[in-house]
């Protein structure tokens, strides 16, 4: 059965926080993450992708039980992760790992690499000194960082170095799932494409699947096997990375992909430029949150909001205009 291959398992995610506007006014509700759904086999990668604010990190620190949802479910392996007890929870917790954007801050500058490597092993694993060394420096060789350097700080290492560092750290416990929340937007772009094809070899090896955070949809083009697209805490179109960069049709993922550049001309798409400003996640616009920047938008979108809707295709879209035939196909190679 498919079945068995699912890993993870999300449905209708929600986080609201509430916000303290000042002394004298009501609370007011940011929904971070509203109603997020989406299932990840064993080996495969699902990016999220959107502009920033729109709730990509606030998913991921739910996905690693940081958070607890507002509302929703989260499965790994079929185990309900919301309603386990605290010791079921911590067990199943390391099965799932994130990596962070800033691989500054994410690792303690006053500790060596190995004792950085370690520290997972000494609170979760009855591993004694020696195993624990020996595991560091098989993982060290794993992600091309020199075994000699064990007793290195992080500030003697790149950028590149260093995001190999958090990603040894994050496979030390020997996860399943990897939340990778912007791991190279820090990097220059030619470290860049070494550490995302580092993450394609281990996931290789080790059978990984990962939640792929980016704002940038060019760097998940080879990475993604499933594409989500967020605005303001909701989806607004999901389906795989062919469809996606193939066939976009959502009016936010054309002008998403859009704005990314493409160096082959076949592949070059009519620009559409995003206008206006992100609305404010405090105050969102009526009906489709996207209206106010949409080319397509009519007096129905400003008024109901779309619900995601399986197209024929197979992709999710949550848009009237599509479902009306308004908006129009983007079309490769007009410049
Ligand atoms: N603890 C919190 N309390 C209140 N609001 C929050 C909290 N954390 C996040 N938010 C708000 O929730 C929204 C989503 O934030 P989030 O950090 O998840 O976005 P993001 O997509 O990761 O953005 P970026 O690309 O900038 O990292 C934002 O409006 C943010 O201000
Ligand atoms: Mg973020």
């Amino acid at each position: 059965m498919s079945q068995s291959n699912l890993i993870l398992k999300a449905e209708n995610l929600k986080q609201h926080y509430q916000v303290k506007q000042g002394l004298f006014k009501p609370d007011a509700v940011v929904k971070a993450v509203d109603g997020v759904s989406f299932t990840l086999e064993k080996g495969k990668t699902l990016a999220v992708v959107g502009e920033s604010g729109c709730g990509k990190s606030t998913l991921g620190r739910m996905l690693t039980m940081i958070e607890t949802p507002t509302e929703g479910r989260l499965a790994c392996e079929g185990e309900d992760l919301l309603t386990l007890t605290k010791a079921a929870q911590q067990t199943l917790r390391q099965k799932i790992q994130i990596i962070f954007q800033n691989p500054y801050g994410s690792l303690n500058p006053r500790k060596k690499i190995g004792d950085i490597l370690e520290e997972p092993l000494v609170i979760n694993t009855p591993l004694n000194k020696a195993e624990r060394k020996r595991k560091a420096l098989a993982m060290m060789e794993k992600v091309g960082l020199k075994t000699e350097h064990y007793d290195r700080y992080p500030h003697m290492f790149s950028g590149g170095q260093r995001q190999r560092i958090a990603i040894a750290r994050g496979l030390m416990l020997d996860p399943q799932v990897i939340v990778a929340d912007e791991p190279v937007s820090a990097l220059d772009v030619s470290v860049q494409a070494q550490v995302l094809n580092l993450m394609m070899d281990l996931q290789n090896e080790f059978g990984l699947s990962y939640v792929f955070i980016s704002h940038d949809l060019s760097v998940v083009e080879h990475i993604a096997d499933d594409v989500m697209v967020m605005y303001l805490g909701k989806v607004v179109e999901q389906g795989s990375a062919k469809q996606l960069f193939e066939t976009p049709r959502h009016p936010y993922t054309q002008a998403l992909l859009s704005s990314t550049p493409q160096l082959s001309p076949e592949k070059r798409r009519k620009r559409i430029k995003l206008e206006g400003e992100l609305p404010s996640p405090l105050n969102p616009p009526s009906g489709c949150a996207f209206h106010g920047r949409c080319q397509f938008a009519n007096e129905r979108c400003k008024q109901e909001t779309p619900v995601l809707r399986r197209e024929e295709s197979g992709q999710l879209i949550a848009c009237h205009g599509v479902e009306e035939g308004r908006v129009e196909a983007l079309v490769a190679g007009a410049a």
